[in-house]
């Protein structure tokens, strides 16, 4: 289905969020709990909140099905001038036979619209740093960068896609007023810059992976260009561009291996803390499809506002 087949409606009425509730039941399938419910949907969208819905066909009569939404709220965050509002995105759900076709995109682009017409400069969320596809809309197709890593964020979490495995996060900053995500949101977004770009900017893969007999990608050593141990170096003395490899298909993972699954999570551990820590921030995404298909971050060191 094209892009344009869909319909983005603004969310108010608590007919329209049991569908919601409905729809977080497929995407995220398994444990009742784990849902938010219409009441408290309904509070957080009279007071500020924003919740939208992608519809498929409809007519006047007939809503059509709800395929996805995006839900998030005001919430404050502090600066040494004091505390500052920002809008805290806490859901995006595709319903799973709608995914790829540029949806999730779109719903992001219709709250970051409503985002800046509230006043508000910053958006922030987070997301599970192993998720390729997620990274992919998150970082190279949004703009949102990253210096935060949480570990275990939610403590357990007990539906199907995060049972299992710690929750960690990355937490994301949507500037929306920046150069980097205008560019990335206009008609004529950026040509997307792929590996070779970046390989012959002089990055280098901190921690190229394995592959299994079985075909899973495994994690191997990590070489960091510095010592891990050291304070922080002057910045010139950092290289300017970094790349981290995380398997594209975590899920497939967690599905056939969980061991290989945590080993994952554990190498991550050992390495984005450190990055940030050190000043990197995360400023792109690579994802090359094939066989076997290749995901990377791409940090910088530096400016990250552009
Ligand atoms: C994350 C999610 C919302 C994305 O929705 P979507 O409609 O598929 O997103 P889009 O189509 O706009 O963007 C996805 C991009 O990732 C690409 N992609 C697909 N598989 C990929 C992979 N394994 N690795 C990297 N990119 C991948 C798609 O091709 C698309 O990019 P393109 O437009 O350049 O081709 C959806 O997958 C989902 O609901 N996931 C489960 C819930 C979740 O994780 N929510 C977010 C955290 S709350």
């Amino acid at each position: 289905m094209s892009q344009s087949t869909y319909q983005l409606r603004i969310l108010t009425e608590a007919e329209d969020f049991l569908a919601v509730e409905e729809l977080q039941r497929i995407v995220w399938p398994g444990n009742e709990t784990e849902v938010i419910p219409t009441h408290l949907l309904i509070s957080a969208v009279k007071h500020g909140g924003i919740c939208i819905g992608a519809y498929t066909g409809g007519s006047t009569d007939d809503k059509g099905q709800l395929v996805g939404f995006v839900f998030g709220l005001p919430a404050i965050y502090h600066t040494p001038d004091g505390p500052r509002l920002m809008h805290y995105s806490h859901m995006l759900g595709v319903h799973p036979d709608h995914r790829s076709e540029g949806l999730g995109f779109l719903l992001k682009r219709a709250q970051w619209q409503m985002v800046r017409k509230q006043g508000i400069d910053r958006i922030t969320w987070t997301y599970d740093p192993l998720l390729s596809r997620n990274a992919h809309l998150n970082i190279a197709k949004l703009g949102a960068v990253c210096n935060t890593y949480h570990l275990d964020y939610y403590g357990v979490l007990r539906d199907g896609l995060n049972a299992g495995t710690p929750t960690d996060r990355f937490e994301v900053d949507w500037w929306v007023h920046s150069q980097r995500v205008n560019r990335r949101l206009s008609r004529q977004a950026r040509q997307q810059l792929d590996l070779a770009h970046y390989l012959a900017a002089g990055a280098e893969i901190i921690n190229p992976s394995g592959l299994r007999s079985d075909g899973l990608p495994v994690p191997r050593a990590i070489h960091f260009p510095f010592d891990v141990l050291d304070q922080p170096m002057p910045a010139e003395a950092y290289p300017g561009l970094l790349l981290v490899e995380i398997p594209s298909d975590y899920l497939q993972i967690k599905q056939l291996d969980r061991d290989l699954a945590l080993e994952w999570r554990l190498h991550c551990r050992q390495i984005f803390p450190v990055l940030f820590q050190q000043g990197y921030f995360v400023t792109d995404f690579i994802y090359l499809k094939g066989h076997p298909a290749r995901s990377l971050y791409v940090l910088s060191h530096g400016e990250h506002t552009l």
